[in-house]
């Protein structure tokens, strides 16, 4: 082994904060880093390292002498081997005060910014069973827990219908109960698998890609609607009607059920036919008397209820009057756009993905919103001086971008149209403290909403109101 890899264990070590992207924090003895991904600030500890760098170890706590009070009870089987939901040992409180302090350490060194004093975090109100969407794999091979590979019992049921280990593209680990996604979400996974093993109906092979079943993803609507697609690997008729056949009957509650054949390598959908088999192609969503139709590869903010939290802060901080030209940069299926539409004269929403421009013309459409336009492309090439000549100068810009920020040139260009106000929406505070690093010259942060959309992770959103400095 080289030297650098060789473990080192250290003793009683106190595990001293959370947050660098869901780990913990605990300080070697020789005052380097280590980040810890099984322990909660509070525990004392044994720490044995996994990897050395020259600022910081990793590793993972083998012996607890103390244990954290801001410890709770997981309340998932699967919490330790799932990557979904890593901070369910960490009473709810303190995830949101370690997420609080993410951003505002973030924005203050890594942006460099004076920020004003900070509103309390907004936590979800459901902190369990609050997504809309979730996505499961099928697998012929699926994870063995070190018990079952210790066990001289034989294996039975080889078969998965579940989620990536984290980092283990080829494990899938089964899932019993999911806390994350209300029912049926539960009852019709566990129905497809013992359907499908009753019937062998084949569990796909990620090695040697083969069999039937490959992925599931179910969606549940505020609206009470329901939307399953199944995705096969084969292309094979009678089995595959077999399931659909059985999972209509037997959920007579799904509004829309969906197949897609893929033979491709990777699993995504975005680039594939979807087949609806029952109901419609797409479901509704609702939010203040909008209706956004969602079909299968539309986005739509994961957690509903907090999405209608966030966008209701956006709104605030625009601190529109009605008079006002509002960009939504980044705007999804223009669902801010759409949100904020009664409250300005016009919005103008910006988006990369064609798909998502449809809905939300469409959505804008049947929601009966005439001052809403809407355009495709990546943003360094449509936002330009051209596109802000045809469209007018924007009072307020929103931007919401995806986790990577802005690009440079974005930035220049906000920076070149200057509107008074600026709301920046961000799933990831240290690009968003990159990108206002870059802005602080020309506007002053007024105010900082971390909002949590996705309890029992590290996850954060953070809205940020700008407004231009006087010269
Ligand atoms: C965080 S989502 C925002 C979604 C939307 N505001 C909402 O609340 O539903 C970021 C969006 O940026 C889009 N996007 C990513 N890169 C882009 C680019 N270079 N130019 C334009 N849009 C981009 C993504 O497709 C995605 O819809």
């Amino acid at each position: 082994m080289r030297k650098k890899n060789r473990k080192q264990i250290f003793e009683h070590i106190e595990v001293l904060d959370a947050g660098a992207k869901g780990k913990t924090v605990a300080k070697a003895p020789d005052g380097r880093v280590i980040f810890i991904s099984n322990a909660v600030p509070g525990d004392i500890v044994d720490i044995e390292t996994t990897k050395k760098r020259k600022a910081y170890f990793e590793g993972i706590a083998t012996r607890f002498h103390k244990k954290s009070e801001k410890r709770t009870l997981p309340i998932c089987e699967h919490f330790g081997n799932c990557g979904g939901c890593k901070w369910q040992h960490m009473q709810y409180e303190h995830q949101l005060f370690y997420k609080q302090k993410e951003v505002e350490n973030n924005l203050m060194r890594l942006g460099g910014l004076e920020l004003p004093k900070p509103r309390p975090i907004l936590g979800s109100r459901k902190q369990y069973f609050y997504r809309n969407k979730m996505e499961f794999s099928f697998s012929d091979s699926r994870w063995l827990t070190l018990e079952e590979i210790k066990s001289d019992q034989p294996i039975g049921d080889k078969n998965a219908l579940g989620f990536h280990i984290p980092g283990m593209w080829d494990k899938i680990l089964d899932i019993k109960k999911c806390h994350l996604q209300e029912d049926p979400s539960n009852a019709i996974r566990l129905e497809v698998k013992s359907f499908a093993e009753a019937n062998q109906l084949t569990f796909f092979n990620l090695r040697g890609q083969s069999g039937l079943l490959r992925t599931m993803m179910i969606r549940t609507a505020s609206t009470g609607e329901i939307m399953v697609i199944i995705q096969f690997y084969e292309d094979l008729q009678q089995e595959r009607e077999l399931l659909l056949e059985h999972l209509k009957t037997k959920f007579p509650e799904i509004t829309s059920l969906q197949y897609i054949i893929n033979q491709k390598q990777n699993d995504s959908i975005y680039d594939q036919e979807v087949v609806c088999y029952h109901g419609r192609d797409h479901i509704f969503e609702e939010m203040e008397g909008l209706r956004f139709k969602i079909n299968a590869k539309s986005f739509y903010q994961t957690n509903s209820e907090q999405a209608y939290e966030l966008y209701k802060i956006v709104r605030d901080f625009a601190g529109l009057t009605g008079n006002e030209t509002v960009y939504d940069l980044y705007t999804g299926t223009g669902t801010i756009a759409q949100f904020v539409a009664k409250k300005a004269k016009k919005v103008v929403g910006i988006e990369s993905v064609p798909e998502a421009i449809e809905d939300a013309k469409n959505n804008a459409t049947q929601n009966k919103i005439t001052n809403a336009v809407f355009a495709v492309g990546d943003m360094k090439n449509v936002f330009t001086d051209q596109f802000i000549n045809l469209h007018g100068t924007p009072d307020v810009i929103i931007t919401d971008p995806p986790r990577v920020g802005m690009h440079k040139l974005v930035v220049e260009q906000l920076l070149k149209v200057a509107p008074d106000k600026i709301v920046y929406v961000s799933c990831n505070s240290a690009t968003q403290a990159r990108d206002l690093g870059m802005m602080k010259e020309k506007y002053n942060v007024i105010e900082s909403q971390a909002v949590d959309m996705f309890p029992q992770t590290h996850h954060v959103e953070n809205v940020v109101l700008l407004t231009k400095r006087k010269p």
